[in-house]
C-alpha cells in the first residue's frame, strides 16, 4: 500500500498557507506548524525539525511580507526570506524532498516595458524584494528539486491585502485616492494553492518534472486605481452601505509616498507555466470578481 506524502506547510495562517491546507489535504499528511514551533527567523533551529519530521515535501508560503518596515528590519527580512529559506533548500537538496517556495515580482525593478519573463534580469529595489531574490538563489544553489513560484498582488479570503482594505475604506470613508501609475494584476491566493497542488500532484506521479522558476499570476493587466474601483463598484452593484460617493480619485506614486519602492511594471509573463503544465489562468476580472462573491457571501451568513 503507497504511504501518503508528509508534507510540511509553512505560514499556514496567511493567505497562501490557509488555502494550501485545503488544496493539499488529499495530498498527504500536512504538518502546519506556528511560528512557535518552526520559526523562520531562527534559521539556525529549523534543521533539527525538519529531522523529525522528515517531509517528503516543503510548501513555503511564509515569508516577511511588510514590504515598508522590511526597509527598517532588513536583518529579520533576510533570515526570514533568505537564509531560513536555504536551510529548507539544504535540507531538501540532503533528504531528495520537493521544495515548492513563493516569490515576488519585487525581484524586478519595474522598469521593462513588457511583462517580465522567468529568465529576465532581477533588481529589487526595495529590502524585501532583495531579500526574497537571495532567498531564490539559494534554492537554486542547493540543487533541490523545486518549483519558484513568482507571483504579485496576492488577495485572498483569509488574511489582509489590497481588496480588503479598498472594501473598509470605502465604507467608511468619502473620499479615497488610488495610485494609477503602478501595473499588475491581482491574483488569488487560492489559485497560488492550487497551482502548487497540481505541480505536487504531478511530482508524485512522476519525479521528472520541469523543476525550476514560473510566473503565476491572473491574466490581463491593471493598476491599483482600476482594480480598486473595480473592487467598489462590486461592493456598489452588491448593495453594500458605502461612504465613499464617486469612485477613487487616481493619484501617481509621487504623490503617495512610501517607505520602500515598488515597482512601476509588475506584470508577469506566465506563458512559461501554462505551456510547460497545460494550465489556463483566469483574467483578474474573474478572479476578483469570484473572490469578492465569497467575502460578499460569508457577510450575509
Ligand atoms: N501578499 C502579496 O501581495 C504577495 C505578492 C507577491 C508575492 N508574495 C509572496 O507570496 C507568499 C505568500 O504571501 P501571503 O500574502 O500569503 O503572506 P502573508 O499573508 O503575509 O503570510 C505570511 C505568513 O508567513 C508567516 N511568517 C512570518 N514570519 C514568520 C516566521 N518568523 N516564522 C514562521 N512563519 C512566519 C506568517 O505567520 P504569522 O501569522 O505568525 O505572522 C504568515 O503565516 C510569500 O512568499 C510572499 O513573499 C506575496
Amino acid at each position: 500500500m503507497t504511504q501518503p506524502a508528509t508534507i510540511l506547510v509553512t505560514g499556514s495562517s496567511g493567505q497562501v498557507g490557509f488555502e494550501l491546507k485545503r488544496a493539499l489535504a488529499l495530498h498527504g499528511c500536512l504538518i502546519c506548524p506556528d511560528r512557535g514551533q518552526f520559526d523562520l527567523s531562527q534559521p539556525a533551529t529549523l534543521t533539527a525539525a525538519l529531522d523529525t519530521w522528515q517531509p517528503g515535501i516543503i510548501v513555503n508560503p511564509a515569508a516577511y511580507t511588510a514590504v515598508d518596515r522590511a526597509e527598517d528590519e532588513p536583518a529579520l527580512a533576510h533570515a526570514i526570506n533568505a537564509e531560513a529559506v536555504a536551510v529548507l533548500a539544504r535540507w531538501a537538496a540532503a533528504n531528495n524532498a520537493l521544495l515548492v517556495h513563493y516569490s515576488t515580482d519585487y525581484v524586478f525593478d519595474g522598469s521593462k516595458d513588457g511583462a517580465w519573463c522567468e529568465d529576465d534580469a532581477a533588481n529589487p529595489q526595495s529590502v524585501y524584494g532583495q531579500s526574497k531574490w537571495l532567498g531564490e538563489e539559494a534554492i537554486r544553489h542547493a540543487g533541490c528539486r523545486h518549483f519558484i513560484l513568482r507571483t504579485s498582488w496576492v488577495a485572498g479570503v483569509y488574511g489582509q491585502n489590497f481588496l480588503k482594505t479598498m472594501l473598509r475604506l470605502a465604507a467608511s470613508r468619502d473620499s479615497l485616492a488610488v495610485v494609477a501609475d503602478q501595473f499588475g494584476a491581482p491574483t488569488p491566493a487560492s489559485l497560488l494553492a492550487d497551482v502548487a497542488a497540481n505541480l505536487v500532484t504531478r511530482c508524485q506521479i512522476h519525479a521528472d518534472q520541469p523543476y525550476g522558476t514560473y510566473h503565476v499570476a491572473a491574466q490581463g493587466r491593471t493598476n491599483w486605481h482600476e482594480y480598486a474601483s473595480f473592487v467598489i463598484a462590486l461592493a456598489r452593484d452588491a448593495g453594500w452601505p458605502l461612504a465613499l460617493a464617486d469612485a477613487p480619485r487616481a493619484i501617481a506614486s509621487r504623490d503617495y509616498l512610501q517607505k520602500a519602492a515598488r515597482p512601476a511594471n509588475s506584470s508577469l509573463d506566465c506563458s512559461k507555466l501554462m505551456q510547460s503544465f497545460g494550465l489556463n489562468l483566469p483574467q483578474w476580472q474573474d478572479s476578483v470578481r469570484q473572490l469578492f462573491q465569497t467575502i460578499d457571501n460569508a457577510r450575509k451568513l
